[in-house]
């Protein structure tokens, strides 16, 4: 088992790499070519097996991971037309997330990398979210280091400078619930099912934003660290004290509304803070399923564009959990003359960005 790193250098526009995503509840594995190109992309959500839960439950994402990936990883092969035993490298999610999904992904790929002799990529989650947004070929202008990253899902939310691969400074994060969890939670108040943000969001479109005065978590402090759990709970206490059945379809409406202006703000107000802190970066991506949010996506533009800096969002199924990001971020670390890592590289349940030396 014991394999030394290698320095595999950039790969050519032939090589083909592999890339798996299992760190929370999507299956997911892609299949790139040296120079970005998307050769095979699979992914499988497990929204419905979480979601009579009302969130994902740790073991039942494993286990699916472990049904679901052998029989993706073939077809993705098949599709991309290689054999196990042709990929110039193999990559997997190896952190952060829940330790189980992780472990069947980054075991699943050490294990072909044991089969095959391909050079293994444990990769930061965080880092592949990060760099997505300079895939070639996307419909949106590649960004220039330094940029600024503002990731909002379900699991994380967090500011990030992104100074180059390998380089990159939190520069913000929630201190309790992560934006996507805030929104998942509230929905539930309101009844709504999971996940939440979307039907949230569709319902806030007929409510009044004005009616219930919530709080804006952090808004005006230094920083530029996230919290949600006062506003989710501001709100929950407005659902307690209305009459059991007075939980009219316009109040939940309105509160949905009010609660999802709240969230705009105080996200608004975080972004200007980061900005202020990278006058040098010109652009600022978006990542994550919250960031599918009109309301949300529309206020970061106007930050952004007040600052003159611009909004660059990658496409949505490229913004949340994907395999794509995975396998582009072990070609930019091979192109940056990363070396592999070793099989014994551990998974990681918290796996921060460190700022660059
Ligand atoms: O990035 P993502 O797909 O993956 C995980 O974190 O697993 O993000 C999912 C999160 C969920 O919390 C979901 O409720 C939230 O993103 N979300 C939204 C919207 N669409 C998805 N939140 C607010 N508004 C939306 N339109
Ligand atoms: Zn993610």
């Amino acid at each position: 088992m014991e394999r030394k790193a290698a320095i595999p250098g950039a790969p050519g526009a032939a090589a083909l790499i592999l890339g798996i995503e299992t760190s929370c509840d999507e299956t997911a594995c892609a299949v790139l070519d040296g120079s970005g190109a998307i050769r095979a992309e699979k992914l499988a959500s497990q929204i419905a097996d979480h979601a009579p839960f009302g969130g994902v439950v740790p073991e039942i994402a494993a286990r699916a991971h472990l049904d679901i990936l052998p029989a993706m990883v073939g077809a993705a092969l098949r599709e991309a037309g290689v054999s196990a035993g042709n990929l110039a490298a193999i990559a997997a999610t190896a952190g952060p997330g829940l330790i189980g999904g992780l472990i069947v992904g980054a075991n699943f790929a050490k294990g072909m990398a044991i089969a095959t002799g391909a050079p293994f990529f444990a990769i930061n989650h965080l880092e592949a979210h990060a760099l997505t947004a300079r895939l070639s070929g996307l419909d949106v202008s590649v960004p220039e280091f330094p940029y600024l990253l503002l990731l909002v899902s379900g699991g994380h939310t967090a500011l990030i400078a992104v100074e180059g691969v390998g380089r990159y400074c939190r520069l913000g994060t929630t201190l309790d619930d992560a934006a996507g969890e805030a929104f998942d939670k509230v929905a539930k108040l309101l009844g709504l099912p999971y996940p939440g943000g979307p039907a949230l969001e569709r319902l806030a479109a007929e409510g009044d934003a004005a009616r219930f005065a919530l709080p804006r978590p952090m808004l005006g402090r230094l920083g530029c660290d996230f919290s949600f759990s006062g506003l989710k709970t501001a709100v929950a206490q407005r659902v307690a004290a209305t009459p059991p059945g007075a939980l009219s379809r316009s109040f939940a409406a309105d509160l949905a509304a009010s609660f999802q202006r709240a969230v705009v703000e105080a996200m608004a107000d975080r972004l200007g803070r980061a900005l202020a802190m990278m006058p040098g970066c010109t652009a600022v991506v978006v990542a994550g399923g919250v960031a599918a949010n009109g309301a949300i996506r529309s206020a970061l533009a106007d930050v952004a564009a007040r600052d003159g800096r611009s909004l660059i969002a990658p496409p949505l199924r490229l913004c949340t959990d994907n395999a794509v990001m995975v396998a582009w971020a072990a070609i930019e670390r091979m192109r940056a003359g990363s070396p592999s890592d070793p099989l014994a590289a551990p998974c990681r349940p918290r796996w921060m960005l460190n700022c660059a030396a």
